[in-house]
């Protein structure tokens, strides 16, 4: 297998090859993604919610993708990582922006940054591009504008609202994004979108035209607390691992875990050496064996 770059996504795009991306946060699970051929993997802000419980995606930190960001870049040889811009780390100036994503590239070793917006981020876009690092836009439903929008609510509804987010993905694609995430769209948009496009589109809840898929992992693998419209479960690994947990919570408490397989019963102690040992005050052991 080849590692996944900006060049080898932009062909697949041309041959009309679609592209497959998952979010992802911690090492293991990304070795796994990578292991599975998956394209990119976006360490999303979702993390807020889905590795810390949050009810949104503000309270997420700088520090905190950089930590996330680099255990996935760990776990992928092939894959190519994108890291969350968290809120407010590239709206308040452009100077920032740049700053806090090279501190993301720099710190965590990922391929590409994503941000959310559109006409309103691309002076940000075009400086962080200028810098060498390669961006990800994000239009449509944005989550970490949700209160802006009165909630987690589709966009580009109607002919305003359509104009509006094709008007947002053709503002990034000028301003050198090299993909953009529709997230929430009508998929006849998204299709329009796509179309008009050079870059790579990337849909969630926008319908199948798009040139690639993102999902969170969770959502997928029916480990989320809730199902999203748009989500599909691959597997039910959330079912599973409850089972898991059980079997093992019944195994401790009936002591038939571990057993004699699970044990180091070759380097066992002698019934000599026990009974040297047992009834001995630690002083007198440290003492007796120099130790
Ligand atoms: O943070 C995230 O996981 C995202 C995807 C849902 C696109 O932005």
């Amino acid at each position: 297998m080849k590692k996944n770059t900006i060049v080898t996504l932009a062909d697949m795009k041309a041959r009309g090859e679609k592209i497959s991306q998952l979010t992802c946060y911690d090492y293991s699970t990304a070795r796994l993604m990578d292991q599975a051929g998956i394209n990119m993997i976006l360490v999303g802000d979702s993390l807020g919610m889905t590795m810390q419980g949050y009810s949104d995606t503000i309270p997420v930190t700088m520090e905190e993708m950089i930590v996330y960001g680099r255990s996935v870049v760990r776990g992928c040889e092939n894959t190519f990582v994108v890291v969350d811009m968290p809120f407010m780390s590239y709206q308040a100036s452009v100077e920032q922006a740049v700053v806090n994503a090279g501190r993301l590239m720099k710190e965590t070793g990922c391929d590409a940054v994503k941000l959310e917006g559109g006409r309103e981020v691309c002076d940000q876009i075009r400086a962080i591009t200028a810098a060498g690092i390669p961006v990800c836009a994000h239009v449509g439903m944005t989550p970490q504008s949700h209160h802006a929008f009165g909630g987690f609510k589709v966009q580009g509804k109607g002919e305003e609202g359509a104009a509006r987010v094709l008007a947002d993905a053709m503002a990034v694609q000028a301003a050198g994004a090299f993909a953009v995430v529709l997230e929430c769209v009508p998929p006849k948009l998204a299709a329009l979108i796509t179309r008009k496009l050079d870059i790579i589109t990337i849909g969630i809840g926008a319908g199948a035209a798009c040139d690639g898929q993102v999902l969170v992992w969770q959502d997928m693998l029916a480990m989320g607390p809730f199902t999203p419209k748009f989500v599909k479960h691959f597997a039910q690994v959330g079912q599973i691992m409850t089972d898991a947990f059980q079997a093992y919570d019944a195994e401790v408490k009936d002591a038939s875990f571990p057993a004699a397989a699970q044990t180091y019963a070759k380097s066992d102690c002698s019934d000599e050496i026990l009974e040297r040992l047992e009834g001995r005050q630690s002083a007198e052991l440290l003492k007796l064996y120099s130790l």
